[in-house]
């Protein structure tokens, strides 16, 4: 994002009179130390100091920040990804008939202080996430926005759940937090007209829907019987080519009869 957006504190907070002012913008180099006080609250994960410079710095980065009164509360990070890029635990999110062009946007982080949760701030930096990713020339590019959850984080799976994203894969032992290993969510939203990709599965159901429909069933027998006809009439034709094309050669001889007989 690039300038600076005032959002109506009121609006958000009715009920808290001391929030007077909310801001929401990109994240600056000035904000490396905030954001690691701010992440190490939020997420059980250790970042390095390297990675908070980075993505306070770097061009590479889609990041928004919150404040309230000043004070950092709340963040998004995420980065677009070619399609090749793509790390192998989650293959299969584009398929591979996509051009080589495909990206794909990944939510790196994504939080907000307990305090001021439930007032659609999580919900308001991914709109703007959302709305940057379908806008300019990323609606030829960008197909789809994914991230990775913890699967007992129950208030991010009813989050991503509500913006219409949809489980890509469960990662066994994804994640290593205090020396033990917890699962993770790949979850996925697709974007700018793309389908998600079929997979064998969903390929032999949609093809056992379409044959117990009755109207297809329908159709599916009397080509059957269609196919059973010509195919006997072929076999006798073979056995007696009088049959068949003889048939109205036959038919004419007979007209011919007629007209001597009535003559
Ligand atoms: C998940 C998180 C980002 C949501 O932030 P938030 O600002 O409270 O979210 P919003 O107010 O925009 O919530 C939008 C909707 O998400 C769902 N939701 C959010 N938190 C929820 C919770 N604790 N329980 C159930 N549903 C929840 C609700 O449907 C909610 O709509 P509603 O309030 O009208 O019912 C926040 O809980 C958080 O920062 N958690 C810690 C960090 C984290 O786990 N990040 C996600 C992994 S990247």
């Amino acid at each position: 994002m690039e300038a600076t957006e005032a959002v109506s504190a009121a609006g958000v907070f009715a009920d808290d009179s001391s929030i007077r002012d909310l801001t929401i913008r990109a994240l600056e180099p000035c904000d490396a130390q905030d954001v690691k006080l701010v992440c190490n609250q939020l997420f059980p994960i250790d970042y390095t100091d390297e990675w908070f410079e980075n993505i306070c710095s770097s061009a590479r980065f889609f990041t928004l920040a919150v404040f309230v009164n000043g004070r950092l509360i709340g963040l998004l990070v995420a980065e677009i990804r070619h399609h090749s890029k793509i790390n192998l635990e989650d293959d299969g999110l584009l398929g591979s008939f996509f051009p080589d062009t495909a990206q794909a946007a990944y939510i790196m982080s994504l939080g907000v202080l307990q305090p001021y949760r439930r007032h659609r701030l999580a919900s308001t930096l991914l709109d703007h996430l959302l709305q940057y990713l379908t806008s300019g020339d990323r609606v030829d590019t960008v197909r789809c926005v994914f991230l990775h959850t913890m699967s007992d984080n129950t208030a991010a799976i009813s989050f991503y759940y509500r913006h219409h994203f949809r489980q890509h894969r469960l990662l066994k032992e994804y994640y290593v937090i205090n020396e033990s290993n917890g699962d993770a969510i790949c979850f996925v939203r697709y974007l700018n007209g793309v389908s998600p990709p079929m997979s064998f599965w969903d390929f032999i159901s949609f093809l056992g829907s379409r044959c117990f429909m009755p109207s297809a069933c329908l159709g599916c027998m009397m080509r059957c019987v269609r196919v059973v006809r010509q195919l006997f009439a072929s076999v006798v034709e073979h056995k007696n080519p009088a049959v068949g094309n003889g048939c109205s050669a036959g038919a004419a001889d007979m007209a011919k009869e007629d007209a001597k007989l009535m003559a």
